[in-house]
């Protein structure tokens, strides 16, 4: 379903589970929305920016390293698996890794079925004689695989420190369920954000031109354009905080001034100084890696990380 005028004209067109999910996240204290909402097509877009931005070093950083260790790779995973990878977007990076390992299919998971059409098309070009068989569908749910792909070995392929979007608890539940879906025999090539610099960290969540603040701003317009909402977008800043206790970054939507408004009926307010809690992007040091995974089920094998030290791409096998 596309939505194009600026309002809403039919509460038919209200999505149920994004108006569950705001309300619920702003009817709570303090106040907090799930990340997962922030990709509608513009939201989407204003991601992709975010990935070429200077300061924003995790998309590269991982991208490097998939280009400069296919032969590791190809020593590591061998040939003939089955690759699946979980939120798969654009599979920009997913190439380099297809190339130097040659599996027998892949499979692109992701909830957003018209991104990933488009994305699965101009990949499966580029790799003609490869299966693509994409899963429309949320990774944090139940999913089952495609029928063709049974028997073979999987890669499961979880980039970009996807993971560290969610709490450990979650995390793990994650990783648990990962290992069930991919089975005994699996391997998991997981990115994951290393703990840095703080400044680093947070120019990276917000940048010289006001990328990620037009990407977590756009959370607000989309609640308005969808959900029949009427807050003051100019009332709201962009806030890049790190939680050192937590070891994360969280980005927050901060009123500027006392605020009052609606979404979907319901009544909200906001004291001056108040936030919604919109993302939080945990970092990991390579000791808490390697816990996670073990936690989750996998049994860490090989790392990469770049010369800064800035991103990791850690190898596990099924524990
Ligand atoms: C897609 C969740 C990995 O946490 O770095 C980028 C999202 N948010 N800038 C991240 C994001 C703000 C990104 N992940």
């Amino acid at each position: 379903m596309l939505l194009t005028g600026q309002a809403v004209p039919f509460a038919a067109t209200i999505d149920p589970a994004f108006r569950h999910d705001i309300i619920e996240g702003l009817s709570r204290s303090p106040k907090a929305t799930p990340p997962i909402w922030f990709y509608d097509r513009r939201g989407s877009e204003l991601f992709e920016a975010i990935t070429d931005l200077p300061e924003y070093y995790p998309t590269r950083t991982e991208t490097a390293l998939l280009t400069a260790h296919g032969a590791d790779f190809a020593a590591a995973i061998g040939t003939g698996r089955a690759v699946v990878e979980f939120g798969a977007g654009s599979a920009r990076k997913t190439p380099h890794l297809l190339r130097a390992i040659a599996p027998a299919a892949y499979v692109p998971i992701d909830i957003s079925g018209d991104f990933l059409h488009a994305s699965s098309a101009e990949l499966a070009q580029g790799f003609p004689d490869l299966p693509v068989l994409p899963v429309v569908g949320d990774f944090n749910g139940p999913l089952t695989l495609p029928a063709a792909i049974e028997g073979m070995p999987r890669l499961g392929f979880f980039p970009g420190s996807t993971i560290g979007n969610m709490e450990p608890d979650a995390a793990v539940d994650l990783l648990r369920a990962m290992r069930r879906l991919l089975g005994d025999d699996a391997q998991l090539l997981i990115g994951m954000d290393r703990i840095k610099d703080r400044d680093r960290l947070i120019a990276a969540y917000d940048d010289a031109q006001g990328v990620t603040a037009a990407f977590n701003l756009n959370l607000i317009e989309r609640i308005n354009r969808e959900l029949e909402g009427d807050l003051p977008i100019e009332d709201f800043a962009h806030r890049a905080v790190w939680n050192d206790g937590k070891a994360r970054i969280e980005m927050h939507l901060e009123a500027r001034r006392p605020l009052h408004f609606h979404v979907a009926g319901q009544c909200f307010h906001m004291a001056a100084g108040e936030t919604i809690h919109t993302e939080s992007s945990h970092k990991y040091g390579a000791r808490d890696e390697r816990l996670l995974l073990r936690a989750g089920g996998w049994e860490p094998a090989t790392e990469w990380v770049d010369a800064e030290g800035l991103f990791a791409l850690v190898l596990a096998k099924a524990g």
